[in-house]
């Protein structure tokens, strides 16, 4: 059976290749879904791709997951930093759980520095560009391989 990956977007996220481009570029969120789901299909994973300006949304997706997701490729975008209840709903799931940041928010405001979702992140990509989703989407790959064999 394929293993289905979630993977979501946190708030603005949906206005990547829009929004301070100088920061986040000038790929879009689309962008990023479809290749993913491309990598997914050379990965032997399915890909769910949810994106939500809302706190509550992002938990019931994360609550979802543990019934139908093996794993969770999340950016949590500012929620990051002030989400225990987004922290809490992934404490809840069982399985491998990638953060990304596309910035390195170690470089900018110190708001940007701690993240509630960290404490639960099997790994954290940060500041890697829009190609830390791809990152992201192989290293739960090799954890999922690696829990059959
Ligand atoms: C971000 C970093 C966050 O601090 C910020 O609030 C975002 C995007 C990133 O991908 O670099 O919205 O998660």
């Amino acid at each position: 059976m394929t293993c289905t990956v979630y993977l979501l977007n946190g708030p603005n996220l949906n206005l990547l290749g829009k929004r301070q481009t100088e920061i986040y570029g000038n790929t879009t969120l689309a962008d990023i879904e479809a290749s993913c789901s491309t990598l997914g299909t050379e990965l032997s994973l399915s890909v769910r791709s949810l994106q939500s300006n809302c706190e509550g949304q992002l938990v019931t997706w994360i609550q979802e997951a543990r019934d139908y997701g093996a794993a969770i490729v999340i950016n949590p975008g500012a929620y990051s930093h002030t989400s225990i209840a987004i922290l809490d709903a992934l404490k809840a799931f069982e399985g491998p759980v990638i953060e990304v940041h596309i910035s390195n928010v170690h470089a900018r405001e110190s708001f940007r520095h701690d993240s509630f979702v960290s404490l639960r992140a099997d790994g954290i990509i940060v500041g890697c560009g829009v190609q830390g989703y791809d990152l992201a989407m192989r290293r739960v790959a090799k954890i999922l391989a690696d829990g059959q064999s």
